[in-house]
This record gives C-alpha cells, sequence and structure tokens, in this order.
C-alpha cells in the first residue's frame, strides 16, 4: 500500500525523517509530498524543500518525493491513488491541531489519517525552531 506523509517541511527535520524511516518500514511505498499550509509563511523556496527532502532520504529507497503546492491535500490523494495519510505527532497539542484536519479529510473522501508519534528525542525539534536557530 502507498502512504502520503504531507508537510510543508520548511525545511525538513530530523524528526520528519525518523517518521518517514519508519513508516517505510511498513508501507510499499510513502511519498513525502510538500503542500501549502496557509497558516505559516513560506521560508525556504519549493525546489530547496524539495532537494533537502530527496538528500535526506537517499538511502530510503521507497520513499519519494513530491509536491503540490496550493492545492488541497485530498485532491492529490485522489490524484495519486493514495488511501492513507500520515502525520507524525510531537504532542497533545499537535494532536488536537490534526483531529479536525484528518476528520475532514476522511469526510471529504473516506481518506484515512494514520498517526505516527515522533520518538521523544525529536520531540521539541520543529523547522520555526531551526530557522530561529540556524544563522546564530
Ligand atoms: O508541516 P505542516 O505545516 O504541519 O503541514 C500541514 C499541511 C501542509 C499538511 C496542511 O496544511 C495541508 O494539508 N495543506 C494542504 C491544503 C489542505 O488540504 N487543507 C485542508 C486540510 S483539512
Amino acid at each position: 500500500m502507498r502512504a502520503v506523509f504531507p508537510g510543508s517541511f520548511d525545511p525538513a527535520t530530523q524528526g520528519h525523517l525518523d517518521v518517514a524511516r519508519r513508516a517505510a518500514g511498513m508501507f510499499a511505498e510513502v511519498v513525502m509530498c510538500v503542500l501549502t499550509n496557509p497558516a505559516k509563511t513560506g521560508r525556504l523556496p519549493l525546489a530547496e524543500r524539495l532537494a533537502l527532502l530527496t538528500d535526506m532520504t537517499s538511502d530510503l529507497t521507497n520513499v519519494t518525493v513530491d509536491s503540490s503546492p496550493g492545492r488541497l491535500l485530498v485532491d492529490y490523494c485522489r490524484e495519486a491513488g493514495i488511501g492513507v495519510i500520515l502525520r507524525g505527532t510531537r504532542t497533545p497539542a499537535d494532536l488536537e491541531h490534526e483531529l479536525p484536519m484528518a476528520q475532514t479529510n476522511r469526510h471529504l473522501t473516506g481518506i484515512e489519517t494514520l498517526f505516527i508519534p515522533t520518538s521523544p528525542p525529536h520531540s521539541y525539534i520543529s523547522s520555526t525552531l531551526i530557522t530561529a536557530t540556524a544563522h546564530r
């Protein structure tokens, strides 16, 4: 079965990689797809996000990279024939934020979302903190 692991990946982190690696052991293919989060202002250009994702996942033979900017995740899933969405969750607050999206996506299309708990060493990593501290 193929699954999509969607995100802003702005930039992708070791936490994302941990989730992708574990998902790769469970699904025939995991597509890491860069989408637009309207609540976030983009930092890295799309091409840089994709290049980083491709580089980070180069040893994971069944992880591929794609993008669908400005479009709905469920539309991407339908077009790509993907029936499962994967999301990493670090904290209860993450889950609180994720549940309405998962329920909406399922309501619209029947596509299920599976949550993969982040490994504890990665719980406090975020793209925002990495960006904030990268240039010191
Ligand atoms: O890494 P992020 O920012 O937490 O990822 C959120 C993302 C991009 C997966 C989410 O905002 C999304 O699915 N965007 C695509 C637009 C969409 O489908 N919105 C409806 C969600 S119910």
